[in-house]
């Protein structure tokens, strides 16, 4: 199967999505309202860090102080007005339909250097596809760079898994339960393992060739949650932050839409994490209900403010 990465294409969002959903990939330029969500989260990190340079803070701080810094960070941009208001400023700009678009809290994510910090809240990624956390095939991620990347610190796609299943740990995984147990601001504690049990692919993968983007400060990557992806080893002295969010189309979500299901077989569903553009209204109860599952009865249903 082939794979393109399509540079600010003429798509409406119709078109885009039917592409992403065959896993395209497509990339936008900075435009004033990705570079000014962008500078909102660099203002909010620049804050927490001061009077350190946050690229370089890794190499003055202890690692327990700079995990309680970053759990204090994170949430406060995750939950905070102005950021809800730049995704939906971004999504506007790019053609989504502000009636049937509904998105889930910009998050916040940091991949330190040379291993300085790679467990709970700033977690290093394995390759693993976000459908194995329970993300909806119609699932689409928007990915950018805060700060300038660069091959050695960026994000990796294995595109070839697209089509191609993996033996992977996602039925041990149930979006409720997770969120009742695994969430919280315990996960600043591990700053040397991660006790979380991750889904994660069983079975050697193929790392290479894998394809890095390098879009500048503000550019938009846009994927599916079923495309597999990684973070790259960070070793390029300096500490990469990003931001990203997700968006699902209520047509889509109605009418069963989205990627192929290769492989995942996890339980529950983030569908309720989702707000509209327009009020910040949830998915109508009845729509989420054809895609819950027997689980739907324990756990914690929904990611709440405060959680990582
Ligand atoms: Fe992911």
């Amino acid at each position: 199967m082939n794979h393109s990465v399509f540079l600010d294409p003429p798509f409406s969002d119709d078109e885009r999505r039917r592409r992403v959903y065959e896993g395209q990939l497509v990339v936008y330029s900075p435009r004033v309202s990705s570079v000014e969500l962008c500078a909102f989260a660099r203002q909010m990190i620049e804050e927490a860090f001061s009077p350190l340079d946050p690229r370089t803070a890794q190499h003055h701080m202890e690692v327990d102080c700079y995990a309680e810094l970053l759990n204090r960070l994170k949430p406060a941009f995750i939950h905070h007005p102005e950021s809800k208001a730049r995704v939906r400023a971004l999504l506007a700009d790019l053609g989504c339909d502000p009636k049937n678009t509904y998105f889930d809290v910009p998050r916040m994510r940091s991949s330190t250097s040379d291993g300085y910090l790679t467990t709970g809240i700033a977690y290093a990624w394995h390759p693993h596809r976000d459908t194995w956390y329970s993300a909806p095939p119609c699932q689409i991620n928007w990915w950018m760079p805060i700060y300038e990347i660069e091959p050695d610190n960026a994000m990796a796609f294995h595109p070839r898994y697209f089509s191609r299943g993996l033996a992977n740990s996602s039925s041990g995984y149930d979006y409720y339960e997770w969120n009742q147990a695994h969430r919280g601001d315990h996960v600043a504690q591990y700053t040397k393992t991660d006790p979380r049990p991750l889904p994660r692919p069983t079975e050697p993968v193929e790392m290479d060739p894998q394809l890095r983007l390098i879009v500048p400060v503000g550019g938009v990557i846009v994927f599916s949650a079923a495309q597999l992806h990684s973070s790259v080893p960070n070793t390029s002295g300096v500490t990469r932050f990003s931001t990203d969010f997700r968006t699902v189309h209520l047509d889509d979500v109605a009418a069963g839409r989205g990627a192929p299901n290769v492989d995942s077989r996890c339980t529950g569903t983030t569908m309720r994490d989702y707000l509209r553009m327009t009020d910040l209204s949830r998915i109508p109860e009845d729509v989420v209900t054809q895609y819950d599952d027997r689980t739907g009865t324990s756990g914690r249903l929904v990611y709440e403010p405060g959680q990582s």
